[in-house]
């Protein structure tokens, strides 16, 4: 459930009507709702309450401060994969306690920043990473806390592109490699083993993959107490997938419950990394139609919001809905909704029926995930502005770029 419904044949995005923020930010614009997100996060949260465990958001799927700030509030944790991640939650208010570091290709000054900061744990991904690890921490006269990234080699069942838990894939490590790396974790005076930790993929919408992960990670905790390595936490990473279309995903409580039965009575600590499942539906893109035009074969309804804007579709066929902001009576006409992008790849929708005219407003559903953060200025596009409402104010979270912006740290030739 989420907060963007129509009343009265108009989109509201809580209680505020979306033609008037529009109207007032202008378009492309980036709309948030803050009680869906809280939703969702408490979702999750409740979800696992009767069991040790720690929510940490990807920030990845949506970064904005507002965003982070709402969640830290909350209590959350963070799942980031980089310094300018940790950055972001630090400027949030984020606690760096509750914060896990994830990602394949971690610099030393990242290493050092989050050592640093006491972060819960560095989810490592290769046996080269470890000794880097290991040699930063002992250097800065700390311990390091750990988790290995284990590739449980499932195959998630969703894009290639966001599929992760596969021996192909580059992410983690090799289970075989498992027990020698973890053995070489546990003998290093830098490093303090702390859980095992996995992530198969995105935008997963049945249980089994995760339960079929699960059961080789728990297997391995097995052998790993054999060997001496007690394990505290288990992190079961993030991919709960979202409706974008007809999906029907598990809800978080069935999610975790399924996870909870398997688990038995061992007292493992549970870390979830939800990104999308928190922040896609609580997310729409707002975009104005700029002119119609067909031929015999095509309608097509160009926006003023794009692929630098929302790359999704463009990269990935994602289908997200497309909805009139204001309901129009009229005949429906097939359109495909395209960008000012000069690229045959810049659609936000194939074939949709609408009934539009230049001018009005089409809200993009569930982009709240991965929709500003994968934003870019190709074309020289600024990027959008973004808003978050709450009841019936609406705070603008993060300004519409300006063109100077576009060519700030750009220098001529003497
Ligand atoms: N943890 C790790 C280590 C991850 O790599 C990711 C996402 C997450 C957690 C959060 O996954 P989520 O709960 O959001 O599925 N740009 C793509 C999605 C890329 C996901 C990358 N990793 C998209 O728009 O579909």
């Amino acid at each position: 459930m989420d907060h963007f419904l129509y009343k009265n044949g108009e989109l509201l995005a809580e209680n505020c009507q979306v033609a008037e923020l529009a109207r007032t930010y202008g378009t492309p614009l980036y709309i948030y709702s803050r009680a869906t997100l809280e939703r969702h996060w408490h979702a999750f949260d409740r979800a696992v309450a009767n069991h040790p465990h720690l929510i940490c958001y990807a920030v990845k799927a949506n970064s904005n401060l507002a965003v982070l700030n709402v969640l830290a509030r909350l209590g959350s944790g963070f799942d980031i994969v980089s310094g300018g991640e940790l950055s972001r939650v630090i400027e949030a208010g984020g606690d760096p306690k509750k914060v896990v570091f994830s990602g394949v290709g971690k610099t030393v000054d990242e290493m050092e920043m989050a050592l640093n900061l006491g972060i819960h744990c560095f989810n490592v991904e290769s046996a080269a990473e470890l000794e880097q690890l290991n040699l930063v921490a002992l250097r800065l006269g700390k311990i390091a806390p750990v988790s290995l990234r284990i590739n449980p080699d499932v195959d998630a069942g969703t894009h290639p592109y966001i599929s992760t838990g596969l021996k192909e894939n580059k992410f983690g490590i090799a289970m075989e490699d498992a027990e020698s790396i973890f053995t070489r974790a546990h003998e290093l005076p830098g490093l303090q083993v702390k859980g095992v930790d996995c992530h198969i993929g995105s935008q997963l919408t049945e249980i089994k993959p995760f339960l079929d992960a699960m059961d080789r990670m728990l297997a391995l905790i097995d052998r790993l107490a054999e060997l001496g390595i007690i394990i505290e936490h288990f992190d079961v990473g993030g991919g709960l997938g979202v409706t974008y279309d007809d999906e029907t995903p598990p809800q978080p409580d069935a999610y975790a419950s399924a996870l909870l039965e398997r688990l038995g009575d061992r007292k493992l600590k549970l870390i979830f990394e939800p990104g999308r499942a928190i922040a896609a539906n609580a997310g729409i893109f707002v975009t104005q139609v700029l002119y119609l035009k067909g031929n015999s074969d095509k309608h097509f309804a160009l926006v003023d919001g794009a692929m630098n804007d929302l790359i999704r579709p463009s990269l990935y066929s994602a289908w997200q809905k497309i909805i009139p902001v204001v309901q129009r009576q009229g005949e429906n006409l097939n359109y495909d909704i395209v960008g000012p992008v000069c690229e045959t790849g810049d659609f936000l929708g194939k074939d949709r029926e609408l009934c539009l005219e230049s001018g009005d407003y089409l809200a993009v559903r569930s982009s709240g995930a991965y929709g500003f953060t994968m934003s870019s200025n190709y074309n020289s596009r600024p990027r959008s502005a973004e808003v978050m409402v709450d009841g019936e104010q609406a705070h603008l979270i993060r300004k519409r770029e300006t063109l100077s912006q576009l060519w700030q740290g750009e220098q001529l030739l003497p």
